[in-house]
C-alpha cells in the first residue's frame, strides 16, 4: 500500500461537473465543481454543448489539482462517471460536435419511440437490450441527428463520425483523440446494445439506420481504456480506468455487490438500483433491465426504476414558486406543516418514467382547500418523492421476490432528513445514508482503483465503506399504506387527465 498515491474521480452530471480526489482509505481529498448552461430551444428539449461540457471537465481537474496541491504523479488512476444516454455526435478529424448533444431529459425525439411502439418493436427491443421503447435513450436521439443535420449520416457511414455518450466523449478528448471507447454500463442504455451477447445489435442498427463505424468499443467498467495525452497534466500519462455511468457507479459506491442489495440516488430525478446477480432478469411491470458493472469478466446486471423528477422538483419550489431561497429551506419548511392535510403533489412535469412510462403525463396537486398553506404544499412534494420511490421498489420486490432489508441512499436531496424519514415510514423498511456523500464519484474512483491494483478486490472496498446515518419506521403500516393509496389515485387521476 502506498499512501502517497491517489484516485481522481470526475462525475459529469445532467447540470454540474465535479472532479474529486480520493485516498486510499476512499476518503475525500478536495473536491470542485462548476455547472455549465443548460439550452431549451423548444418546450420540452433540453441541449448541452459538449465542447462546454469538455471545458467545465478540464476546469474542475485543474482546480482540485491545485486545491489538493497534488502532483499528477501521484495519480494512480482516473475513473469517469456520467449522466447517462445524453448524446454527442463529433468529427473524428476535427473534435467538433455536428450540433448540440441531446440530453437524456429531452422530449424532441419522442415521436420516434412512439413510431417504433406502434410499430410494434416492443417485445424485440425489451428482450435485445433491457428497455422499453422511449424517447430517455440514445438511440432515437443519434437518428434524430442524422436525420436531422445535413449530411451526417453518410459521413458517419464513411467513417467520419463518431458517437458518444458523455463518458466516450471525455475519454476521447483526455486521450487525444486515441481512443473511441465506452463501458457497458452506458452501451446498456443507448437501446442499441444486446445485453446477452454484449455487443452492438445489428438489427436495432438496421431499424434506425444507425452505421455501425460510430460506434465505440464496449469494454468492462474496470479496465484501463487509455491514458491521458500529454499536455493535460504535465506530460504525466494517467491511465483512465474506470467507467461507469451515474446510477451504476452509485450502486458500486455504495458497495451493493450481493444480489438484492439496492440504492437510491436522490438527484435531479431519482434512480433506484438492485443488483440481481449475473443472470439478467427482464421485467415486466416497466422497470429496465441494464448492466450493473463489468469486472473481472463478468458482468453483473440491475433493475433499475427511473423516476424523472425529484430533486427537480424542489427547484421547482424554489425557481418557479420562489416558496424559499434554498434547497435545503424545504426541510424546515415542511415541518412547519404537521401534515399535508390531505394534499398531494404529482410532479410529473416531463412525463412519468418507471413503472408507469407515461410520456404524455403533466403534473397536478390534489386536494386543496382555502386552508391549504405553502408548508403544506412543500412537504406534499417531498412526500411525492418518497411516493414515487415506493412505486418502484414495491414493483421491485415483486417482480424479484427479493425482500428488501434495507435501502441505501445518497445523492443531494438524501441530505433532506424530512424526506429519508418519511421513506423509512412509507416502506416500512431502514433507509441507510451514506457516509460519503459523493457516492457516484466513490464508484467510479473504486472502479479505477481496482483496475490498477490500487485497491485489491471488491471485499477491500466493503471494508472501506462506511454508514452513515439510518431511519427507522416510525409509522404503522396501516397508515403508510393509507396514504400511499391516495398517492395511487392522484396518479390514475394525472393519467385519466392527460390522454
Ligand atoms: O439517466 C440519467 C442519469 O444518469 C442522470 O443523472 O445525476 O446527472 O441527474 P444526474
Amino acid at each position: 500500500m502506498n499512501n502517497e498515491q491517489y484516485i481522481l474521480a470526475i462525475d459529469q452530471g445532467t447540470t454540474s461537473s465535479r472532479a474529486i480526489i480520493f485516498d486510499h482509505q476512499g476518503q475525500e481529498v478536495a473536491i470542485a465543481q462548476q455547472e455549465f448552461p443548460q439550452y431549451f430551444p423548444k418546450p420540452g428539449w433540453v441541449e448541452h454543448d459538449a465542447l462546454e461540457i469538455w471545458d467545465s471537465v478540464q476546469s474542475v481537474v485543474s482546480e482540485v489539482m491545485i486545491k489538493s496541491q497534488i502532483k499528477p504523479y501521484r495519480i494512480a488512476a482516473i475513473g469517469i462517471t456520467n449522466q447517462r444516454e445524453t448524446t454527442v455526435i463529433w468529427d473524428k478529424a476535427t473534435g467538433q460536435p455536428i450540433a448540440h448533444a441531446i440530453v437524456w431529459q429531452s422530449k424532441q425525439t419522442s415521436d420516434l419511440a412512439e413510431k417504433l411502439i406502434a410499430d410494434g418493436y416492443t417485445e424485440l427491443i425489451h428482450q435485445k437490450t433491457g428497455l422499453v421503447i422511449d424517447s430517455y435513450f440514445s438511440a432515437t436521439k443519434i437518428k434524430w441527428l442524422l436525420d436531422h443535420v445535413e449530411g451526417a449520416r453518410e459521413r458517419a457511414q464513411r467513417g467520419e463520425l463518431l458517437f458518444g455518450t458523455i463518458d466516450s466523449w471525455l475519454l476521447w478528448n483526455f486521450t487525444g483523440g486515441q481512443v473511441h471507447a465506452t463501458d457497458v454500463t452506458n452501451a446498456s442504455r443507448t437501446m442499441l446494445f444486446n445485453i446477452h451477447n454484449l455487443d452492438w445489435d445489428q438489427d436495432i442498427l438496421d431499424l434506425l439506420d444507425i452505421p455501425r463505424a460510430m460506434l465505440p468499443t464496449v469494454k468492462e467498467s474496470s479496465a484501463i481504456f487509455g491514458y491521458t495525452g500529454d499536455y493535460h497534466f504535465y506530460g504525466v500519462q494517467i491511465p483512465i480506468a474506470g467507467i461507469a455511468g451515474d446510477q451504476q457507479a452509485a450502486l458500486f459506491g455504495q458497495t451493493a455487490f450481493q444480489q438484492g442489495d439496492v440504492k437510491n440516488t436522490y438527484g435531479t430525478g431519482a434512480f433506484t438500483v438492485m443488483n440481481t446477480g449475473i443472470k439478467p432478469t427482464l421485467s415486466q411491470s416497466g422497470l429496465l433491465t441494464t448492466i450493473a458493472y463489468g469486472l473481472n469478466g463478468q458482468i453483473n446486471y440491475a433493475l433499475e426504476g427511473s423516476i424523472f423528477v425529484a430533486g427537480s422538483a424542489i427547484q421547482w419550489l424554489r425557481d418557479g414558486l420562489a416558496f424559499f431561497e434554498h434547497a435545503s429551506d424545504s426541510e424546515k419548511l415542511a415541518t412547519k406543516a404537521e401534515s399535508t392535510g390531505g394534499v398531494y403533489v404529482v410532479p410529473s412535469f416531463t412525463g412519468l418514467g418507471a413503472p408507469y412510462w407515461d410520456q404524455e403525463v403533466r403534473g397536478a396537486m390534489f386536494g386543496l382547500t382555502r386552508g391549504t398553506s405553502r408548508a403544506q404544499i412543500i412537504r406534499a412534494t417531498l412526500e411525492a418523492i418518497a411516493f414515487q420511490t415506493r412505486d418502484v421498489v414495491d414493483t421491485m420486490v415483486k417482480e424479484t421476490q427479493l425482500p428488501l432489508s434495507r435501502l441505501a441512499v445518497d445523492g443531494g436531496a438524501s441530505r433532506n432528513n424530512f424526506l429519508l424519514q418519511f421513506q423509512a415510514d412509507l416502506l416500512q423498511t431502514t433507509i441507510v445514508r451514506a457516509q460519503i456523500e459523493e457516492t457516484t464519484a466513490l464508484g467510479a474512483a473504486f472502479l479505477a482503483g481496482l483496475a490498477v491494483d490500487f485497491w485489491e478486490d471488491q471485499a477491500e472496498l466493503v471494508s472501506l465503506s462506511h454508514a452513515g446515518q439510518q431511519y427507522q419506521s416510525k409509522m404503522s403500516a396501516t397508515d403508510a399504506n393509507q396514504r400511499y393509496q391516495g398517492w395511487q389515485r392522484a396518479i390514475q387521476a394525472v393519467r385519466f387527465y392527460s390522454h
